[in-house]
């Protein structure tokens, strides 16, 4: 239903040794938002995306893809998502548009 959000973090937190890098994070996006994390070095943007696409373990709370948990039901939840993490490595030998074909093709399918 496109008044469901397409993705939900549920009380997120990343703790490191005894160190808490997430402390409780919440949010709804619904689908043809466009959402971006704003915050200085170090304020935990990487981490809370390598969480949201399942590279990273959560340490409590969850993250649900169309309803699907990225802990619980990673393939499901997953299947949807295209993305590129730190550094957009193009292929070379690929056109522009074939690049963006490449990645943005389902994980799964
Ligand atoms: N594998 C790790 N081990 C220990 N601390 C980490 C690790 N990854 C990230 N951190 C720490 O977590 C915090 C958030 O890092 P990060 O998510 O990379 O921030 P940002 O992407 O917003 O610059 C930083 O203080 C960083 O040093
Ligand atoms: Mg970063």
């Amino acid at each position: 239903m496109a008044n469901e959000p397409i993705l939900q973090l549920k009380n997120v937190k990343k703790k490191i040794g005894s160190r808490m890098i997430i402390n409780n994070v919440s949010l709804d996006i619904y689908p043809g938002e466009i959402m971006g994390l704003l915050g200085p070095n170090g304020s935990g943007k990487t981490t809370t995306i390598r969480m949201i696409v399942g590279l990273l373990s959560i340490t409590e709370g969850d993250v649900l893809i169309k309803g699907k948990s990225i802990t619980h039901d990673f393939e499901e939840a997953i299947s949807n998502v295209g993305g590129i993490v730190e550094n957009p490595e193009m292929y070379k030998y690929l056109s522009g548009y074939k690049n963006l074909v490449h990645y943005a093709r389902p994980t799964f399918s």
